[in-house]
This record gives C-alpha cells, sequence and structure tokens, in this order.
C-alpha cells in the first residue's frame, strides 16, 4: 500500500494531516524521511511519524532447504512429510514456497514469507534458469540436445517449451537448464524419447545455488546477496 494511503487509513490522521506530516519530514519509512506518499508499505517495511513508531514492521525471513526426495513441497499434506516439517523456525505458517518440486525430486527449495520476492522467483516473464541433474533409465542421446533446444510441444497446455539446454554430463546423466516451469516438465521432456527419468535434483534457481555442503533435509538463510538477486 501507498505511504499517503497507508497513514491517512490509520485513525489519528487525515488526508490534510498527511500532508502535512510528509511535507514536513515527520515520516519515516524503513529508518529514510519520505516527503512524498509514494513509497511502498509492505507487511516487512517500519513506519514511523515523529518518534512513534506505527508498524513495527515483520522480519522478512528468506531460506534455501536442501529437498530430500519423499517430503512434499506443500505447507501442510495428510499422508506426507512436508517441506516445512524440516524447518526449525518459529511461525512455519507465515511461511511458503518459492517454487515446487516433485515428491521424488531432490534439490534446492526456496522458502520465505515475502510474498512479492516469491512472485518474482516464479514470474514467467523473469525467465530465470533452473537448473537440473538428472538420471535417466535409458542413454541419453546426442539428438535431445537439439530437440530441447528447438523447444517440446505440451498438448496438454498447448505450447511450446521455451528452448533449453542440455548438456551430457555420462550415458544416463545430463544437466539441463530450463527458463520455465511447467507441470513435470523435465520428466516430460525425457518422456517424449520413453526415457524415463529416475532421478531429478535442481541444482540452482537464478543465481541461487545449493550450497555443495548442505545435505538433504538441511537448510540455511539466505545471504542478503541472494536476496537481492532475485529482485536485480
Ligand atoms: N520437472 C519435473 O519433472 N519435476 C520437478 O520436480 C521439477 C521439474
Amino acid at each position: 500500500m501507498r505511504l499517503d494511503r497507508f497513514l491517512s487509513n490509520l485513525p489519528q490522521f487525515n488526508r490534510q494531516d498527511v500532508r502535512h506530516l510528509l511535507a514536513g519530514g515527520r515520516v519515516r519509512l524503513d529508518g529514510c524521511v519520505h516527503r512524498d506518499g509514494r513509497g511502498e508499505v509492505r507487511i516487512f517495511s517500519r513506519v514511523e511519524v515523529d518518534d512513534q513508531v506505527l508498524q513495527a514492521g515483520k522480519p522478512a525471513r528468506y531460506f534455501m532447504l536442501h529437498k530430500p526426495p519423499g517430503v512434499v513441497s506443500a505447507t501442510e499434506h495428510p499422508a506426507h512429510r512436508t517441506v516445512l516439517d524440516l524447518l526449525s523456525e518459529p511461525d512455519k505458517q507465515e511461511l511458503h514456497l518459492a517454487g515446487r518440486l516433485d515428491l521424488n525430486t531432490s534439490g534446492l527449495l526456496l522458502i520465505t514469507n515475502d510474498g512479492q520476492w516469491s512472485r518474482q522467483v516464479t514470474a514467467p516473464a523473469r525467465k530465470q534458469p533452473k537448473v537440473y541433474l538428472v538420471d535417466t533409465e535409458q542413454p541419453i542421446e546426442a539428438a535431445y540436445i537439439e530437440v530441447f533446444a528447438q523447444g517440446l510441444y505440451f498438448a496438454f497446455e498447448d505450447l511450446t517449451t521455451l528452448p533449453a539446454q542440455l548438456e551430457i554430463l555420462a550415458s544416463h546423466r545430463a544437466r539441463l537448464t530450463l527458463y520455465e516451469g511447467r507441470y513435470h516438465q523435465v520428466k516430460r521432456m525425457f518422456g517424449h524419447f520413453q526415457n524415463k527419468v529416475i532421478g531429478l535434483h535442481r541444482v540452482s534457481m537464478g543465481a541461487i545455488r545449493l550450497d555443495a555442503d548442505l545435505l538433504p533435509g538441511q537448510y540455511r538463510a539466505l545471504t542478503a546477496d541472494e536476496i537481492a538477486s532475485v529482485l536485480g
């Protein structure tokens, strides 16, 4: 919500008061004086008028989790353990996932209480690269590279996937970079060649890379640079 709207919604100020407070340099948003009302107030923002704190602001929280296979990417589930069960954090009900992984997929999962941030992570228009390690039942042929680069037609959604990069690492193992996140996308892409994916692991999303020493089930807070990389 805009700062002027936030202030004039409070019972103690009318619109004229708000104009005066702003013009007088008496309003601070996250510690900075704002003289016009266009600043954005979020649940994480601190808003002060003179020495009075009108909103203290909730701490924004951002985590990377090494999701193990067999744990569901949801905040609650009747049958399976969820990724939130792996976090020892207060107020877990305020957290949500910035993107999901299938039940048997492992790797990088981002978890936050900042909805604006997670929308940026998952916004299709941003075409953030997502890198996966893929293990398959059958050998991976060189011909897949061109087909994935051209895009595959998904009849159910009536769309062609964005060009994806495949790097063959071994006869049954490849690194795949996608710029979108369609339902079961990796499995369906390999399924085009009747090649079953038997292991799938997400290594990175945008500039955020899963730590090599973060074991399955472990998590850590993101750094300020990692958080900012999504908004940049
Ligand atoms: N593609 C899949 O098929 N599964 C995932 O979990 C992620 C991408």
